[in-house]
């Protein structure tokens, strides 16, 4: 293959329900320039050592025009950028302060206090698969259950959830934009601003009452605001928000989508999850490394330039890491195209690595767990209406946009 067709290759809708043959094929060349400008990284050592490399940066704001133009998602013009696209030392002072509500060491508790609510939520949505012979896992659970648990996690009431849900949808809709025409994409892009600039009004709105009055939730931790680094500004705090739903959305659905295709498709691995389900814990690993819901990182850029594996990438020069290459690389895994639910040694990429890994893992794996567990636990006899399912156009975050599973009933 020419370095012309790589990304051409990856991004090529044709390629979107098997996409590990070509990244077979890109680790041949471990760094390599792209005819259309991009660096593409796809080895294991390569991308980690990249992504614990200070030189690197996520500031899509040092991107060249050119290649800030490949990025999908505008940012809003009224909202600091999110932490995701910031570098240190900005990026620590909030990232630490949206870790100090959300995990160890000084709230280690609140997403192992969700798991009861979270069992909850699952429990409701399969239940409403009753008297159906067949379902559409994306539609009737895997979208729903993320937001959901954001909205809980914030601390969303109860009656606004389902305007939360209709802005979560729009803004998802804006990651995998339309292939129609050009006033077709227009007319999306107007609608997710003005999602956008809805969702943020409500937030900012929520967030000044959550100050007066604070509930035991993220939104009114974030809102008290205490430690060393001080405090958010309300603008930090809704752009916080808004990476949190975005984030955590359309990932944790292609997680648990491919989950259940995996598992569909190897039933014997489903068998052994039904019989044992703390199984759960590694196997969810082991769907991180091997179908994992973001497949490459596409907008890091270089601040100085940088030698490795015998290429000189230059300052400047746009940087796609592709995690889920540097996950089937033999140089670093065992029979990497095997699925194997209980591999050990198995720190793949799929949360990343270094400064700007996952935020969120430990409510996205806790989601993913009893998610599969349950699926697996309560349907009876379930199988794949088509395979391989349609796939929905982004490269990026990859997963199915439909999973019909047919089942011959419910158990309780
Ligand atoms: C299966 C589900 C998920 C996967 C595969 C995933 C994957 C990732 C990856 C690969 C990154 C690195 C992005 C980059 O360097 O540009 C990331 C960052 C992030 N994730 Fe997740 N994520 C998931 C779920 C979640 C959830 C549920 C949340 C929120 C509750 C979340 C919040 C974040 C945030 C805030 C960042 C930015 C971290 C930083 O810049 O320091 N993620 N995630």
């Amino acid at each position: 293959m020419t370095s012309v067709a790589l990304l051409r290759q990856i991004t090529d809708y044709a390629n979107r329900a098997d996409p590990y043959p070509l990244y077979a094929e890109l680790r041949k060349t471990p760094v390599v320039r792209d005819e259309d400008g991009p660096y593409l990284v796809s080895t294991y050592w390569e991308i980690h050592s990249l992504l614990h490399d200070p030189r690197v940066s996520s500031d899509t704001r040092n991107l060249s025009p050119e290649a800030a133009r490949t990025i999908s998602q505008e940012e809003d013009p009224n909202l600091p950028p999110p932490f995701i696209k910031l570098d240190p030392p900005e990026h620590d002072r909030l990232r630490r302060l949206a870790m100090r509500p959300f995990g160890p060491p000084h709230t280690p508790r609140r997403v192992y206090e969700m798991r009861g609510e979270l069992g909850e939520i699952v429990s409701g949505l399969i239940d409403g698969f009753r008297d159906r012979g067949q379902v559409d896992l994306v539609d009737d659970f895997s979208y729903p259950f993320p937001v959901t648990v954001i909205c809980r996690l914030l601390g969303i009431p109860r009656e606004d959830e389902a305007r939360f849900h209709g802005w979560a949808d729009t803004i998802a809709a804006s990651i995998d934009p339309a292939h129609g025409t050009a006033d077709e994409r227009e007319a999306q892009l107007q609608v997710f601003r003005q999602a956008r600039t809805d969702l943020a009004s409500y937030l900012a709105g929520l967030i000044e009452d959550r100050r007066r009055s604070p509930r035991d939730d993220m939104l009114s931790a974030m809102a008290a605001g205490y430690g060393p680094d001080g405090q958010m500004s309300p603008v930090e705090m809704v752009s916080t928000s808004i990476l949190l739903l975005i984030a955590g959305h359309e990932t944790t659905v292609n997680l648990i989508t491919n989950g259940m295709l995996t598992l569909l498709r190897n039933p014997d691995v489903l068998q052994r999850l039904r019989d044992d389900p703390d199984l759960v814990v590694p196997l969810v690993e082991e769907l991180l490394r091997y179908e994992p819901p973001v497949q490459l990182l596409p907008q890091k850029t270089t601040l100085a330039d940088i030698d490795i594996a015998g290429t000189t990438i230059p300052k400047g020069a746009p940087l796609w890491l592709v995690l889920a290459s540097g996950n089937r690389d033999p140089q670093r895994f065992l029979d990497p195209d095997r699925f194997i639910p209980d591999r050990p040694d198995n720190q793949h990429l799929g949360f990343s690595s270094g400064v700007h890994n996952c935020f969120g893992s430990p409510l996205a794996r806790l989601e993913a767990q009893l998610a599969l567990t349950e699926l697996v636990r309560r349907l009876d006899n379930p199988r794949l209406v088509e395979d391989p399912p349609p796939y929905r156009h982004n490269a990026v975050l990859r997963g199915p946009q439909h999973l019909g599973i047919a089942f011959d009933g419910l158990r309780q």
